[in-house]
């Protein structure tokens, strides 16, 4: 949550922030600000809503000056207005700080430093930093964040300039992200790697509990007792395209778009061409070591979440493996009991997702194996991990995850089934068929999304519904409660995902004539029953639209709309049914006006717990 951006070079640095902070906009979106340095000064501007009003500001009065740091926010300490944007400033104006993450103990220190007679003008935790590196100051910028940061608790990505250290942007990191990207005679300073790849594609990951002094000459980086530590340059090889909207009202339809292409760099090199196998490069983890597991716990968020509840029935399917799907935040303070036999599973599109990480931290403790399933390289999540499986699904932009978890099914599924053909469970040509199911997935989601436009007539329908339900049996029911999440966080209808079973327990006193019931009813075991919850709804009076298989013709004098999706085997099928869900949530929300890619209140990585 939040977005810092920096610049130091030849060129003017406000274009550069402005148009980093574009790019980091889906991290937090209620407030923006930026700070200069020019002719001994500290120059800044900041104010409350989105990037656009900061722009509309400069417009009116810019800044100037080649070094410079940039910050767009979600709020936690302190709601959203001019005061409380970042950048914040110490009592005499002379320093300027960009914060990421949650300073813990901010209160105490504030009773502390207003004691000292330090004035404080806004309401967040970041102000005490800038205060406490004004005290810390005696002629180095650095020993004074270095100071500073051993007397804070909590987690911080954040960036510094000094008028009276005019050619250096101090940073410093400690669970929150930030990468230094390295051009020509310039530097970049950015909380993720699509913010900065128009501009380099070489960079430095600044790990926890180190700090960096960027200069126009170059960057150093120095641990938490001031030794210089050398730092390996990573080549970043995604496409700058890929961070831009190409020719999409909006990233979330073209991260839809964008599926079939994505799943087919997820299985690229991870299935041999003529023998099938199943081959992951980056799992360092050997046949023997694979036998030794005896129990999986996949952990995660949101709709990351719901893909590992996708992986407990795969698992248990394919692996015969007892399976559990844990919420990240419940499993890392509950005592898990897990040990070297239990691979803990972290699933994260963003990779820096606070309680995953702590999850993974939790589990690292207790003895247990992790891998993550990760989209964003070199992420905090797939460093932490003692493996990393990357979903290749490219930037994924959109608050609303869609790419990202279609790639994460995809992974999951031929994890399972190399756990099942290591532990002798499915024989040699079951995993040769099942793999060829999934090659054939891409061109089917192709399929799929030829059908946008009749999804979109059908969310012309039912966009001023104000409730909906979603249900599904067995695997359908992760992609009920991932279609209700789809729907909820872009349109703010209220939608409730359920077993379909459990209808009868409670939900189906919601049911009338206004009630859009959704129903995952593809091919498959449970498909009868489901038919028998179409019938239910229907004698209540709900509105039912089906999501079914190619061919059932019979659904349609039952369902009152119907999205097909292409016959495939049973465990694969959920991932098709996503899709339709995904574009009929996004043109749900285009009726509504909301605004799709920034739905409010939302961030796209939620670094803090
Ligand atoms: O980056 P992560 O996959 O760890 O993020 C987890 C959730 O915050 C995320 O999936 C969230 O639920 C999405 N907005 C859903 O579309």
């Amino acid at each position: 949550m939040c977005g810092i951006f920096g610049y130091i070079g030849r060129k003017e640095a406000l274009p550069f922030l402005i148009e980093g902070l574009k790019k980091l906009e889906y991290r937090g979106y209620d407030s923006a600000g930026v700070a200069t340095i020019k002719g001994g000064k500290i120059q800044l501007s900041k104010c409350v809503g989105k990037i656009s009003f900061l722009e509309d500001k400069l417009a009116q009065k810019p800044l100037t000056g080649k070094i410079g740091i940039g910050h767009t926010r979600w709020a936690t300490h302190g709601q959203p207005s001019d005061e409380n944007s970042h950048p914040h400033q110490d009592c005499k104006s002379e320093l300027a700080v960009v914060h990421n993450g949650i300073i813990e103990n901010y209160q105490e220190l504030k009773i502390q430093l207003s004691g000292r007679g330090h004035r404080f003008l806004s309401s967040t935790d970041t102000e005490v930093l800038a205060h406490l590196i004004e005290e810390n100051y005696q002629g180095d910028l650095l020993s004074a964040v270095r100071k500073t940061i051993e007397t804070v608790r909590g987690t911080y990505a954040m960036a510094v300039i000094s008028k009276s250290d005019p050619k250096k942007i101090v940073v410093a990191r400690s669970g929150s992200p930030l990468i230094i990207g390295l051009g020509e005679n310039e530097l970049f300073l950015s909380s993720d790697i699509p913010a900065m790849l128009k501009y380099t594609s070489r960079v430095i990951y600044l790990e926890n509990g180190e700090l960096a002094v960027m200069t126009p000459g170059g960057v150093k980086v120095f641990d938490l007792k001031g030794k210089e530590i050398a730092k390996e340059i990573d080549l970043i090889s995604w496409d700058p395209e890929s961070a831009e909207k190409g020719g999409y009202a909006h990233f979330m339809l073209k991260e839809i778009h964008e599926q079939p292409n994505a799943i087919r760099k997820t299985i690229a090199g991870r299935i041999q061409p003529d023998s099938h196998k199943i081959h992951f490069d980056e799992l360092t983890m050997t046949k023997e070591e694979m036998r030794t597991i005896n129990r999986v716990v996949f952990t995660a968020c949101g709709t990351s979440w719901h893909a590992g509840l996708i992986g407990e029935y795969l698992f248990e399917q394919f692996a015969r493996l007892p399976t559990e799907v844990e919420y990240a935040a419940e499993f890392r303070y509950r005592h898990p009991i897990i040990d070297k036999n239990t691979l803990v599973i972290a699933i994260t599109q963003s990779g820096e997702t606070a309680d995953t990480l702590g999850a993974v931290w939790e589990a690292r403790a207790q003895g247990a194996k992790t891998i993550a399933i990760c989209n964003v390289v070199g992420s905090t999540i797939a460093r932490e991990s003692d493996g990393v499986i990357y979903t290749n699904a490219g930037p994924e932009i959109g608050v609303a995850s869609t790419k990202a978890f279609t790639t994460q099914l995809t992974v999951i599924y031929l994890l399972a089934l190399l756990f099942g053909k290591v532990r002798e469970i499915i024989s040699e040509s079951e995993a040769t068929k099942l793999i060829q199911d999934l090659i054939e997935i891409p061109d089917k989601l192709e399929k799929v999304l030829l059908g946008e436009e009749g999804i979109a007539k059908i969310a012309g329908k039912f966009y001023q519904a104000t409730n909906s339900l979603y249900l599904g049996r067995g695997k359908g029911f992760p992609i009920a409660l991932e279609g209700a999440l789809k729907l909820k966080e872009v349109s703010y209808i209220h939608a409730e995902g359920y077993p379909a079973a459990e209808m009868k327990h409670g939900p189906i006193a919601l049911i009338d004539k206004n009630m859009p019931v959704v129903i995952l009813a593809f091919a498959g075991r449970r498909y009868e029953k489901v038919l028998g919850n179409i019938e239910e709804v229907k004698a209540r009076g709900g509105q039912v639209i089906a999501i079914a298989t190619e061919g059932d013709d019979a659904i349609a004098r039952q369902a009152d709309e119907v999205l097909y999706i292409p016959n495939t085997t049973e465990a694969l099928s959920p991932l098709l049914a996503a899709v339709p869900l995904q574009i009929f949530a996004y043109y749900i929300a285009l009726k509504r006006g909301c605004h799709v890619d920034q739905p409010r209140n939302l961030a796209k990585s939620v670094t803090v717990e």
